[in-house]
Formats: C-alpha cells, sequence, structure tokens
C-alpha cells in the first residue's frame, strides 16, 4: 500500500455517504473498472447510497466488472446463506450490473487449478481498480483468517471459531454457519489499485485502533 488515508466520520450514514462519493468518482474516471464487493453488514449502506444515486441518474453501474470476493464451502446461491445470493440481492440487481460482468469464486471443493485459473484471469486483466472491504473483529479480510500470508493465493479455507461465532447472527439458530470458505486471497487484495475499507461501531473499535493506528 502506497498511501493511506483515515477517515473518522461522524455516523454510519456520513461513512457511507463518503464512500459513495468515492466510488463514484472512481467511476466516472473509469466506467468499466473492476471491484472485488465484500457483503456483510458494513457496506451495505454504501450500496443503499449507490442505488439511489442511480436511481437519480446520478450513478452508472452497467460497464463495471465486479468480483466475488469470498463464499462459504458447499452452499448454493438459493441457500440463504450464500453470500453470492446476499450479493446478487443487495447490489448486483439493484445497481444493474449485467450478469456476464459478474464472477464468481470457484465452488467448494473446486480444484485447485480452477482457484488458480481465476487469479491468473484476474491479474491478466489487471487486477482490482478498487476492493470495498470490511473487516472482522479478529481482522479478517474476506476470509483470509489471521495471520494471513500477505502473499497468499485464492484457496479454499477454514472458518476460526471467531468468524463462526461472529456470523451466526446473520442465520440466526437456524442454520449452523459453514466452517469452509473460499476467499480471494490476500496477494490480489492488497494489488488492488485502491483499497475502500470500511469499519463502523463499537464492536470494530478494537481491530480498528490495531490495525490502522499500528507503525
Ligand atoms: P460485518 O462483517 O460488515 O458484517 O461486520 C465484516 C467481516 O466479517 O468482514
Amino acid at each position: 500500500v502506497s498511501r493511506l488515508s483515515v477517515f473518522v466520520l461522524d455516523d454510519y450514514e456520513a461513512m457511507s455517504r463518503a464512500a459513495a462519493d468515492l466510488v463514484c468518482d472512481l467511476v466516472r474516471e473509469v466506467p468499466s473498472a473492476s471491484m472485488v464487493l465484500a457483503t456483510g453488514e458494513t457496506p451495505m449502506g454504501l450500496y443503499r447510497e449507490l442505488v439511489h444515486r442511480r436511481a437519480a441518474g446520478a450513478f452508472d453501474a452497467s460497464s463495471l466488472r465486479t468480483y466475488q470476493l469470498d463464499e462459504y464451502a458447499g452452499v448454493a446461491p438459493s441457500d440463504p446463506r450464500s453470500l453470492f445470493g446476499w450479493m446478487t440481492r443487495s447490489v448486483l440487481e439493484p445497481l444493474g450490473i449485467p450478469p456476464e460482468h459478474v464472477v464468481r469464486l470457484p465452488g467448494g471443493g473446486a480444484p485447485d487449478g480452477a482457484l488458480f485459473a481465476y487469479d491468473r484471469e484476474l491479474e491478466e486483466r489487471g487486477g482490482f481498480d478498487l476492493a470495498v472491504l470490511g473487516i472482522g473483529e479478529n481482522g479478517h479480510l474476506g476470509f483470509n483468517e489471521p495471520p494471513s500470508d500477505a502473499g497468499s493465493a485464492t484457496s479454499e479455507v477454514e472458518l476460526s471459531p471467531e468468524t463462526l461465532r461472529a456470523n451466526k447472527r446473520y442465520w440466526g439458530d437456524g442454520a449452523p454457519v459453514p466452517n469452509r470458505a473460499i476467499t480471494t486471497g490476500m496477494k490480489s487484495l492488497l494489488a488492488s489499485r485502491r483499497i475502500l475499507l470500511l469499519a463502523s461501531g463499537s464492536r470494530k473499535r478494537e481491530i480498528v485502533a490495531a490495525r490502522c493506528t499500528a507503525p
């Protein structure tokens, strides 16, 4: 990372609007930008803001190329726990991103070759212009559980007990959180030309202080 800017904003809505400004500026500059987009609660305000701006004619996502950040192993998009399903409902459809511009991760149990091909395709296209990320309470980015190697490839990983505990809140007690996932690797994320890392709420205070103010 060549330059780190930290913005502390008054509340969640202000954070989401500032993030939307940044995304809109980038898309005006590079309409066909490649973006990897996180699910999770944190970026939902940003996505809602982009949907409003699109409805107002101020944002056009039709040339964007989007990549899936992470997914639980062994869940179908129709499964309520599927992160791709969540992304489709909250971002891809409301923003009118054409399905042919959406790159999905290989599914759970995919051979290493498929994961390798995913990273290679991304690299050949020049990598991400923007990574929109949240951060786990344990510091994970995507499902790269700490300590993750900065050069890690896209891979299938085992989720930590902290992540399983934290993510239970999305689905209540109905369905267990799968304990394996596919995640875009740290190498591709860190190579992104810009990274927009969003964090909000007291649950994130400690990890943000540790990661964003450490020397
Ligand atoms: P959250 O998830 O945005 O729902 O807090 C962040 C994460 O686990 O990466």
